[in-house]
């Protein structure tokens, strides 16, 4: 395996979440040893600035990995090409975004339908960068098993260093739970290592993906918005030790407000704030009405006041 870490962690690519402060928050810490971006549009990246895009701002590229969506070959080689300048850890290829709005340009999931164009976008791929490249993918549309396999084989044959799975099919969407299942069974076939991915809801149920699948890492988006210091729990268990006690929620949500202030602009900021608390507010028997309370805020220092008033009260 090399390059990937045992026991990989993995924090999940999440449209306006992943971003550069929410990983800021996540790897303060620490025990993540992977951080996805948002999916960047391959249209829309070769004429992204660094300095002044939401999408491309990080702090440490070691830890990090583009993840780009497209279907044309070309122009999915040209962001690459131009991410890789950027000397990330890596490059993913979303083969798993199921929204209408993607892929309805044959963009995610909807790559997996076609196995052949699919090659090209990761041959083209593999050829402009040199570092690791992985694929997140679903179980496609009907969980035929012989062409999972194939899509698999085909991936690996393409170039792929690691696939990461998240277990649902195309239709599911985000409905009913995870097959774990189809993890098992696609590490079971595949040469290249495997990231399992799908539901899993605290440290310990992290471990339980281990240990029912065998996959060599796992990736978590829902629970590590909702608790950042998930994956420092994860490293403890795996070391046999307990888990440490949880952080005072209120510092960490001032601090993800801090962070998102640092790196983005005041309009993008509160958005990007506004999106992000109501996943750290389900931690609290008040969190919805903290969420209905901020929702109103019209600036960074307004929605921090709002939040100690709330905290102070316990719940109004
Ligand atoms: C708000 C949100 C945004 C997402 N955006 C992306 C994305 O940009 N790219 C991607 O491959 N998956 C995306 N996903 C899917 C997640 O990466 C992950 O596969 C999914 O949430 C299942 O993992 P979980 O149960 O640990 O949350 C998104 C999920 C959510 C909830």
């Amino acid at each position: 395996m090399g390059f990937l870490p045992e026991h990989a962690l993995c924090m999940a690519p999440m449209v306006d979440l992943s971003h550069v402060a929410y990983r800021e928050l996540i790897r303060a810490y620490s025990g993540c040893d992977l951080f996805y971006s948002e999916m960047l549009n391959s249209r829309m990246v070769p004429s992204e600035d660094p300095f002044t895009s939401p999408y491309l701002k990080w702090v440490n590229p070691r830890d990090l990995i583009f993840q780009i969506v497209g279907d044309d070959p070309t122009r999915m080689q040209k962001a690459a090409g131009k991410l890789d300048t950027y000397v990330p850890w890596g490059i993913d290829i979303n083969m798993g975004c199921w929204l209408n709005k993607v892929v309805r340009h044959g963009w995610g999931v909807a790559l997996m339908k076609n196995i052949t164009l699919a090659s090209q976008v990761v041959r083209a791929v593999r050829e402009i960068t040199p570092r690791p490249l992985s694929v997140k993918m679903r179980l496609g549309d009907s969980l035929d098993k012989d062409y999972l396999l194939d899509f698999v084989e085909m991936l690996t044959d393409s170039g792929v260093d690691f696939i990461v799975v998240h277990a649902r099919t195309a239709l599911d969407g985000m409905k009913r739970k995870a097959r774990w299942e189809y993890i098992a069974f696609i590490k079971q076939h595949s040469k290249v290592p495997i990231i399992g991915n799908g539901d899993i809801s605290s440290a310990r149920h992290a471990l339980d993906m281990f240990n029912q699948t065998g996959c060599n890492g796992v990736m978590i988006g829902r629970q590590a918005l909702i608790t950042p210091w998930i994956f420092r729990d994860i490293k403890s268990l795996l070391a046999g030790e307990t888990a440490g006690a949880p952080p005072n929620l209120q510092q960490v949500i001032l601090d993800l407000s801090f962070l998102i202030e640092k790196h983005f602009p005041p309009q993008t900021a509160l958005k990007r704030m506004k999106t992000a608390l109501p996943w750290l507010a389900r931690n609290l028997t008040f969190g919805h009405f903290l969420s209905k309370v901020v929702s109103k805020a019209a600036g960074m220092d307004e929605i921090r006041s709002r939040l100690l008033q709330c905290f102070e009260t316990g719940i109004s």
